[in-house]
């Protein structure tokens, strides 16, 4: 007899790797995946925030199938023109003075070598990162993360001269203050490092997520993100903006950057990049990446010629079908529906973000994390066909992340039963009937 994939699946992929439902998917487009047993699902998830423009869109299939006739594999020994094509593109959008490109395969991958590109141009060994921060999943990743300590446990000791300050999170403030009344602790905190802990001179890097991520949905004010911005550039010390999760269209702009009217010096993009082919690229002004030797990095399969072609396919869509415009429309219709919930309902303590990168935090009867309530949610949405998934240190943050071109009836139906899970949680948790 046949045995279920699920059950299959555990015997034989090592229990490390968590997954968030037990779905078995047999196909999925757009904005809705359907199982293996003729069940559909509205996909709130991209599948870890990565098919930005849907699954499977035709242009990027058509795109892939095209590559795959006539080039898989590169590994490095001669040129094509999907790689190329792509850096074209990614000058076109990537903030201002951003004109070279190194690809590789992950989100982690690519920061691992903005970690040595950065190393490598200012000579320097610091890097200074964020609690809170996810990076990835390699040592070095590791290292520079700190959105849970799961994810370091067992691993030290890992890679030295990594500071650490906090992030700027206004709703959870470690300083305890409000965003109206604060003197920007948190920026003093960084001022503090760099007196007390490591010199500025020593300092290769700073890393950021603009809007953390894995970490709990958290958007810093514009106030810090420059300050990052000044205080490196103040000191030769490189900026790098990990966008694997906020990029291509994600916050409505192609990259947070761009809300915070800044330019990194280096800048990290994987996931949405082509739309679920793997890919992942770093990119930097010339005058920086000039200064890295040739063969001090390199990759067999980075910059795979089908990847490129996806993601080229994937950027002119996003281009051609409007799906920022599309974005920021619909973002304003789900964040005014989301805050109406939040005032409603006393199990919502937050909602915020940017774009489609949309978190919702629960909490219990104090305003502490309520992590119990959101699974409940989670588990009652996905029972009524709709896939989301949590974030936060806590796992107390569910993350709305649909697809850019997502219809505004896709959008409505996902909230409304959002909507109906998390009012039947309120009234079995704390006997409150909503309206
Ligand atoms: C902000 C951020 N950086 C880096 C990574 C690592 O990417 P990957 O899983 O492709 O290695 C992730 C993955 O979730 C991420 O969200």
């Amino acid at each position: 007899m046949r045995v279920n994939v699920v059950k299959r699946a555990k015997k034989l992929l090592t229990p490390a790797l968590g997954w968030d439902t037990e779905l078995v998917v047999r196909r999925a487009r757009g904005a809705e995946v359907e199982t293996k047993g003729g069940k559909k699902f509205l996909d709130f998830s991209c599948g870890t925030a990565t098919t930005n423009i849907g699954h499977c869109h035709p242009k990027v299939v058509s795109a892939a199938k095209h590559q795959i006739n006539n080039l898989v594999h590169a590994g490095g020994v001669y040129f094509y023109d999907s790689i190329v094509k792509v850096a074209e593109e990614l000058k076109a959008i990537t903030p201002g003075a951003i004109d070279m490109f190194f690809f590789s395969n992950s989100g982690a991958e690519a920061i691992e070598g903005a970690m040595k590109l950065a190393k490598s141009v200012t000579h320097r060994p610091a890097i200074l990162s964020f609690r809170g921060a996810f990076h990835g999943r390699t040592l070095g990743c590791v290292s520079i993360s700190s959105s849970n300590v799961k994810y370091r446990k067992n691993y030290e000791p890992l890679l030295s001269s990594v500071y650490r300050a906090p992030f700027a999170n206004c709703y959870r403030c470690p300083y305890g203050q409000h965003r109206d009344s604060c003197a920007f602790e948190c920026i003093q905190f960084i001022r503090d490092v760099f007196k007390h802990e490591v010199h500025p001179e020593q300092t290769a890097a700073i890393i950021f997520e603009p809007v953390q991520g894995e970490g709990g949905y958290i958007v810093p004010p514009s106030e810090f993100i420059k300050f990052l911005r000044d205080f490196s550039r103040e000191h030769g010390i490189m900026l790098i903006a990990d966008e694997v999760q906020t990029g291509f269209g994600r916050t409505g702009k192609w990259f947070a950057c761009d809300h915070f009217g800044i330019e990194p010096d280096i800048i990290v993009m994987a996931k949405g990049i082509a739309s679920g082919f793997p890919l992942s690229a770093l990119g930097a002004p010339t005058k920086i990446m000039k200064q890295w030797a040739p063969g001090a990095h390199g990759t067999t399969f980075g910059g795979n010629p089908v990847s490129c072609a996806a993601s080229v396919a994937t950027i002119k869509a996003i281009r051609e079908e409007k799906m920022l415009e599309n974005c920021q429309k619909l973002s304003t219709e789900a964040f005014s529906r989301l805050q109406k919930m939040k005032n409603d309902n006393p199990l919502v303590g937050d909602v915020r973000g940017l774009g489609f990168m949309i978190g919702v935090e629960f909490v219990d009867r104090d305003g502490g994390p309520n992590p119990e309530a959101t699974e409940k949610v989670l588990n009652q949405c996905l029972e009524a066909g709709l896939i989301l998934i949590s974030c936060g240190v806590s796992g107390n943050v569910i993350r709305f992340i649909p697809p850019l071109n997502i219809t505004r009836e896709q959008l409505h139906r996902g909230l409304d039963i959002f909507e109906t899970s998390l009012q039947a949680v309120a009234e079995e948790e704390l006997g409150v009937a909503h309206a």
